[in-house]
């Protein structure tokens, strides 16, 4: 796919993701309400529709994409769920099907999922289920998931045993991403989806990462160009990797960069507030630069490209940077390493940096290199 430089580009910034029968588009504009209720008076005349919506952004959107499509449909409900990843439960999950199936849903009605990651996922999860399978819609809030989780069909819930166990590979039909809701979202949230921004630029596209560099500062204070063309570049190259590989066989788990490290960290920290899952994606890097550094393919100059440009928009870079942090050494780190549902059977891959902008996968890396790595983590702290 060739990348086109911003100006070259035009609204709305559509992406197709190509999957044979399953393919779909996504929208990216200002706002997308308007678009998004015009696309299911077009395809779901007659049906009935079912709105899952973070309880954060009624006011913000779920209302009022629900006050649009109602004259229109015998059937619009709206389910408000509490905010925050708990609700990616089993609780969440069985409530919902059972209202579901009270309030009439069938086979053939249409779920919207309006939030960020954890409404994606959780809603995701049960349009793959309910009655085998219904077909849903994305409107994401959340910058991480207009980049990152509502596109590629990965859904699920946690379990007491471990976060996203428990999930299918579902596509929604279409998503639509406006860049105006993101306006309402904390700094912190903000950061934290831009940490998935920066791994593609790490792992894809180099000269998406240059831009970035210049850029970042703009995207994040919600200049509507930039985050634009963010959104767009991310969702083409996530979009060109799932056309690839869909079920994460291989080419898939390069969007893993850094989230070897960042599940251990997010698990130490019991997946608390003291550590988004950006934030542990943005140390998570860090330390993947590191690590590639010590592999021989990249120089201790790009691995300090990486936690400069992250700690110039102060994003945590190190294990000093967690407030609170919990005790842990590297054994504790390594054994998480192994219990996380990525390892397999031949050990862990670790997503490495073979120069700024290409990532690729290795399974071979010797314990006393990661033990070194990891060592310096913590006690630089
Ligand atoms: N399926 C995938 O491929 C994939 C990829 C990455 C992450 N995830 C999952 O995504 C989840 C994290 O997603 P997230 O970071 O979007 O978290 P989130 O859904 O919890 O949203 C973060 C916070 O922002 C609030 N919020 C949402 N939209 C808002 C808005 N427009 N204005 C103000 N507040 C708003 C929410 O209420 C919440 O408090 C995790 O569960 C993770 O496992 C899934």
């Amino acid at each position: 796919m060739i990348n086109q430089q911003p100006s070259q580009r035009q609204t709305p910034y559509n992406v197709r993701v190509e999957l044979g029968p399953r393919s779909y588009d996504i929208y990216i504009e200002d706002d997308c309400t308007a678009r998004a209720c015009a696309f299911v008076r077009n395809d779901y005349a007659g049906k009935s529709i079912f709105v899952i919506a973070d309880q954060a952004v009624n006011s913000l959107c779920a209302d009022a994409v629900v006050a649009a499509l109602k004259p229109d449909f015998d059937k619009v409900e709206l389910y408000s769920v509490p905010s925050g990843e708990a609700s990616k439960s089993v609780d969440m999950y069985g409530d919902i099907l059972q209202w579901l199936a009270c309030q009439g849903a069938r086979r053939d009605s249409l779920i919207i999922a309006i939030g960020g990651g954890v409404i994606g996922d959780l809603a995701g999860f049960i349009a793959a289920s309910y009655m085998r399978g219904v077909d849903f819609i994305q409107i994401p809030t959340t910058l991480l998931a207009q980049v990152d989780s509502s596109v590629g069909g990965k859904t699920a819930i946690n379990i007491a045993a471990g976060k996203n166990l428990v999930g299918a590979f579902y596509q929604p039909k279409a998503v639509f991403c406006s860049s105006s809701i993101l306006k309402s979202l904390p700094t912190r949230e903000m950061r934290s989806g831009y940490a998935e921004i920066y791994k593609y630029g790490l792992l894809w596209d180099a000269d998406f990462m240059v831009w970035l560099h210049d850029n970042a500062a703009r995207l994040l204070a919600h200049e509507a160009d930039a985050v634009h063309y963010a959104v767009q570049r991310c969702c083409e190259i996530k979009a060109e990797i799932v056309a690839q590989d869909e079920r994460e066989s291989g080419l898939r788990a390069l969007l893993n960069l850094g989230h070897t490290f960042a599940h251990v960290l997010e698990t130490l920290c019991g997946y608390d507030d003291r550590l988004r899952h950006g934030e542990a994606v943005s140390i998570g890097m860090c330390l993947a630069a590191d690590l590639s550094e010590k592999l021989g393919f990249i120089d201790s100059e790009d691995a300090l490209t990486v936690s400069r440009h992250l700690k110039s928009l102060s994003m945590p870079t190190s294990y000093g940077d967690i407030a609170n942090r919990p005790k842990t050494s590297v054994d504790e780190m390594i054994a998480l390493m192994y219990r996380d549902k990525k390892a397999s059977a031949q050990g862990i891959t670790f997503i490495v940096l073979e120069r700024l902008g290409k990532a690729a996968c290795h399974s071979n890396i010797s314990e006393n290199m990661l033990r070194d790595v990891l060592e310096r983590f913590i006690e630089n702290a």
